[in-house]
């Protein structure tokens, strides 16, 4: 495989509400983004992935676009955007935006057009179905959960949505729907930009026919992900949308690949089939029980990474990522934000981006910032939490326990606005901003990090910085180490030209390594998540809670 631009890349997901505001309304803008060019450069960043920008009423923050080719007014004008291309461009950094091929939002000029009437010739770029004795055509539950079909009155017919209501399915079995998406894609690619994360890509393709799901417990919407996640026929969709949009281009493909098997990954990512560059999988998603207080399990970590990165070695690459808009901080989920706050978000980002891959960094994972402090149900934004929230009240569930749960796992936890100093609202804007909850550690912030060494923020710099510097650590290959071993996670990276091993112990005990394979000193050493005093070579020695290291080996 010939190496791409992107392999040696670090990617930054910077959703854009919460990263910086410059005009005092609280929610952050491309002005805004634009003041911090400086601060994503330093710490290595080579792409910035923006999240949806696109004008949207704002049912799902920007995931229900209304125009594909206009800026939400909120962010800012075209002129900003274009400077913000030049800016990246510039510092020799690059763009990515958010495509949200799956759904429009129901303001969409092409829905208001299909739901006007069942002749209307955009009536098939979305799903339009007849009810079934009295109900919905099928029995699917969306996503977000509810039924997947809505009813309008317009025409007596329902239309399909995975997401929201206000998100409509397009129809990718049309023609049409891959020109027109491919269209407003070339249109951002003429205005510079380097490539796309493709949002819910897995989901274009739905089963043939629409089938029921078997409903043994006579439920009234079912989960129904083996109709529309990663179903047959959904690479067919996918080849459309790149022949369209994409083809003999040099670009960051990203597809969010909810659905995806180690052993399906080639096909999307395999470059002898000109689709994606990568795919960001959900498999660790899973590793999360849902119970703040239990520890990662350490060994299914390590088999769902060995799976990945054998599935692509040699035949595609992988997507590294802990953290995004959809997941709680990795410290609360993973770490231990208790205790050792920093110590674990430094440890987790060792083992995770030293691997194979591409790293992804969400905005704040980089300060090792834990789930703020929710306090009130009132403070939630998210639809999906908002939803929770009125389904529990409605079947009679207790606030607490609603609270408790979406303080262990609502998607506001990843959604708060950066923090930048000590400030009011943290130096995210002067005015209120559009959602907030106060920081688990309000000494977690850009300015008191950028003066303290020993911070998250500077671990990662130097992480990031050895990482470009080593290039056995971009290209060269995984051999894991200590599979079974229950709290660390080992590996080496190997090229011809030397090897480098990555120890970390993710848990918050303390344990023994030993190498068994030579001896390590002091003056191997290449990067530590904590002092390391002189010492003579060894071939055993403890690692602390959440210690990681970085040594070269013979
Ligand atoms: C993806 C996005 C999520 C959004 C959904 C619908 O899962 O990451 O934020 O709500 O797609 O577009």
């Amino acid at each position: 495989m010939d190496a791409k631009w992107w392999q040696s890349a670090v990617v930054y997901q910077l959703y854009p509400r919460s990263f910086q505001d410059s005009d005092g309304d609280g929610v952050g803008d491309l002005p805004g983004i634009l003041r911090r060019l400086d601060y994503l450069q330093d710490l290595g960043v080579e792409v910035v992935w923006l999240c949806p920008i696109f004008a949207s009423p704002g049912v799902d923050n920007g995931y229900d676009v209304a125009d594909y080719c206009a800026i939400d007014p909120v962010f800012g004008t075209l002129a900003d955007f274009d400077r913000l291309v030049a800016g990246l461009h510039a510092r020799g950094m690059r763009l990515i935006l958010d495509l949200v091929p799956n759904h429009t939002s129901d303001q969409h000029p092409w829905f208001q057009a299909s739901r006007a009437s069942r002749d209307n010739p955009k009536r098939d770029w979305y799903v339009w179905r007849d009810g079934h004795d009295g109900g919905p055509p099928n029995n699917w539950a969306s996503i977000f959960g509810g039924p997947a079909w809505t009813r309008d009155a317009a025409t007596g017919q329902y239309y399909l949505h995975l997401f929201t209501p206000q998100q409509p399915d397009l129809n990718w079995d049309h023609p049409a729907v891959a020109e027109a998406v491919g269209e407003a894609a070339r249109w951002w690619l003429a205005r510079g930009v380097d490539g796309f994360r493709i949002d819910a890509i897995t989901c274009l393709k739905k089963a043939a026919g629409l089938p029921d799901m078997p409903n043994p417990e006579g439920l009234a919407a079912v989960p129904a992900y083996p109709r529309f996640l990663n179903a047959p026929g959904v690479l067919g969709a996918v080849d459309r949308l790149c022949q369209a949009a994409f083809a003999g281009r040099d670009l960051l493909l990203v597809g969010e690949g909810n659905g995806i098997s180690p052993r399906q990954s080639e096909a999307w990512v395999g470059p002898r089939h000109h689709r994606l560059s990568l795919v960001m999988h959900f498999e660790h998603w899973h590793l999360d029980t849902g119970d703040p207080a239990a520890p990662l399990n350490v060994v299914a970590l390590k088999r769902s990474v060995g799976r990945w990165q054998r599935a692509l070695a040699g035949r595609g690459w992988n997507a590294l990522y802990l953290e995004n808009t959809e997941l709680a901080r990795v410290v609360s989920r993973w770490g231990d934000p208790q205790r050792f706050p920093r110590e674990s978000a430094a440890a987790l980002a060792t083992a995770m981006y030293l691997l194979p891959g591409t790293p992804f960094l969400y905005q704040g994972q980089e300060l090792g910032l834990a789930n703020p402090r929710f306090r009130r149900l009132d403070e939630f934004r998210d639809v999906v939490a908002r939803r929770r929230i009125d389904e529990g009240r409605a079947r009679g569930e207790s606030e607490e326990a609603i609270l408790a749960e979406l303080q262990a796992s609502g998607r506001d936890n990843a959604r708060t606005p950066m923090p930048w100093d000590d400030g009011p609202w943290g130096g995210f804007s002067e005015g209120q901003p559009w959602l907030w909850a106060a920081p688990a550690d309000p000494g977690a912030n850009v300015a008191a990090e950028e003066a303290d060494p020993d911070s998250v923020l500077n671990y990662y710099r130097r992480l990031l910085a050895l990482r470009s510097r080593e290039p056995a650590l971009t290209m060269g290959a995984y051999r894991p180490r200590l599979g079974r071993h229950r709290q660390l996670f080992a590996y080496t990276r190997e090229t011809p030209a030397g090897r480098i091993l990555v120890i970390a112990n993710l848990s918050g005990t303390a344990t023994r390594y030993r190498h068994g394979d030579g001896r390590l000193g002091r003056d191997d050493l290449l990067l530590a998540t904590r002092p390391v005093p002189p010492h003579p070579p060894v071939g055993t020695f403890t690692l602390a809670p959440f210690e990681a290291r970085v040594y070269r080996v013979a």
